[in-house]
């Protein structure tokens, strides 16, 4: 697998102690949204705080495709002219997605209800991943999928003329499925409705809502039933992204395992549907403050502070795995620094993200020489301690940024260094990884460990 550009080997090794404060990015779920909605929406959406990585790039480009006007202004803040519900013009070319499953399905649905055909690809990793999962319920509006075997891209998408709306129980729980059936609902007549068996990501929700759109929520027997109601007219906002947790696991991973170490992240995006990963911590053992909390954006927030802590394994509540999804990489190495083994349950949706994540942690890990098991929906870790992760081993990131700093973070506190064989993946959610790390005294060097 690769990408276009050069192959960018990193190798990470012990650093002193990690001190200080540390601006994380935009969150990338938020980011890609505030692109699609004030594309739909009728007039200028102006956004600050805008990831800019690669994924939320590729969906801005993907807006100005389907006929809207994206301007960045300065650093994080963009301005959008949205052409209303309805308003997608056909593009011109192929949409290339890049890495991003969210960017994809999420601007699949939003032109699944109005009569345009647009192509889609995407890289090596992203052309892998399954597709079904969101064709499936876009032809019950009425829209038509055409690609690769098993429904993979380069796929063509010819949204409905005549959309009709759709009452959709999610087979899993997957908040980029929902959001792509919101998103489609949105132009069609009537109420769509999502059943979702466990809570996920709800920020497509908050965002309908501060954009007029009307929505209501109740909880069922069979899950939490979301409420859209079609053809509203979006209006146009001013969105503050909050930072992203999801980036932030990696910096206060790294404090917990650094012997020495305090940092700080402020105005970190606390959103209970995202925030299990600090249940979890705490469970382990992590010395983890949660300062001034607030409201920012929409989305709650709260100032980080971790501290080096002596970890424990635990089992992880498989009812917990929505809200931590994107951060089992990067426990599976605190893990590995724990006393006693961590279990991780029911998170078969690992093997179909960016990489086969319990293959690639399972492997690295081992690697590195740690111990696991592994089944089809379950990964283990059996702790080494404080005494940590032999390291002196090279890890496939396999165009996988949260594989590629998972093991960079590992390799800061491993007795021997870490190498990711190609650091260039983690441009697409968080660019300033390095200078970031490094200024809180991560070590780090280009190439292979000499
Ligand atoms: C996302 C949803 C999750 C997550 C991804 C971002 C989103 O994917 O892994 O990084 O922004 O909706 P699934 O919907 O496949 O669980």
């Amino acid at each position: 697998m690769s990408h276009d550009g050069p192959v960018q080997p990193l190798t990470a090794a012990a650093a002193p102690p990690l001190r200080g404060e540390a601006e994380i990015p935009g969150d990338k779920s938020v980011s890609h949204r505030a692109l699609i909605l004030g594309a739909l929406a009728v007039g200028e959406t102006r956004i600050e705080g805008l990831l800019e990585g690669e994924d939320v790039l590729r969906t801005a480009e993907a807006m100005r495709a389907f006929g809207a006007e994206v301007e960045r202004l300065a650093p994080g803040s963009w301005r959008v002219a949205g052409v209303g519900v309805g308003g997608f013009a056909e593009p011109a070319d192929v949409i290339d997605c890049g890495n991003s499953g969210t960017g994809v399905r999420l601007v699949m649905g939003a032109m699944a209800t109005t009569p345009v055909s647009a192509c889609f690809t995407g890289d090596a990793s992203l052309r892998g991943r399954p597709m079904g999962r969101i064709t499936e319920p876009l032809a019950l509006f009425g829209a038509e999928a055409r690609g690769r075997s098993g429904g993979r891209l380069p796929l063509v998408l010819t949204g409905a003329e005549h959309p009709m709306p759709v009452r959709y129980a999610l087979p899993v729980a997957s908040a980029q499925v929902k959001s792509a059936v919101l998103l489609a609902g949105l132009n069609a007549p009537g109420a769509t409705e999502v059943i979702e068996p466990e809570a996920t990501r709800d920020h497509t929700e908050r965002m309908l809502a501060a954009f007029g759109a009307t929505l209501e929520t109740e909880t069922t027997r069979a899950g939490r039933l979301i409420r859209l109601h079609g053809e509203p007219e979006l209006s146009p906002q001013r969105l503050a992204v909050p930072r992203d947790p999801s980036s932030a696991a990696f910096p206060l991973a790294a404090a917990l395992i650094v012997e020495g170490s305090e940092v700080r992240l402020p105005g970190i995006g606390l959103n209970p549907t995202r925030a299990g990963l600090i249940d979890t911590l705490r469970e382990m053992g992590a010395d983890l403050a949660l300062e001034n909390p607030r409201e920012e954006g929409g989305e709650p927030t709260a100032d980080l502070v971790a501290r080096f802590s002596t970890l424990r394994g635990i089992e992880v509540p498989p009812a917990r795995a929505p809200s931590m999804i994107d951060e089992y990489p990067i426990l599976a190495v605190l893990a590995a620094y724990a006393e006693g083994t961590t279990v991780m349950r029911g998170v078969a949706e690992l093997r179909v993200k960016e990489s086969d994540r319990i293959d690639a942690m399972a492997r690295g890990l081992e690697a590195c020489g740690a111990r696991v098991e592994e089944t089809e929906d379950s990964l283990a870790v059996h702790g080494l301690g404080p005494k940590g992760l032999p390291g002196g081993a090279t890890v496939a990131a396999r165009l996988d940024h949260r594989i590629a700093m998972s093991f960079l973070v590992a390799g800061l506190a491993s007795r021997r260094p870490i190498t990711v064989d190609d650091a260039a993946p983690i441009a697409t959610s968080f660019p300033a990884f390095r200078p970031l790390m490094t200024r809180l005294g991560a070590r780090f060097a280009d190439g292979a460990a000499a």
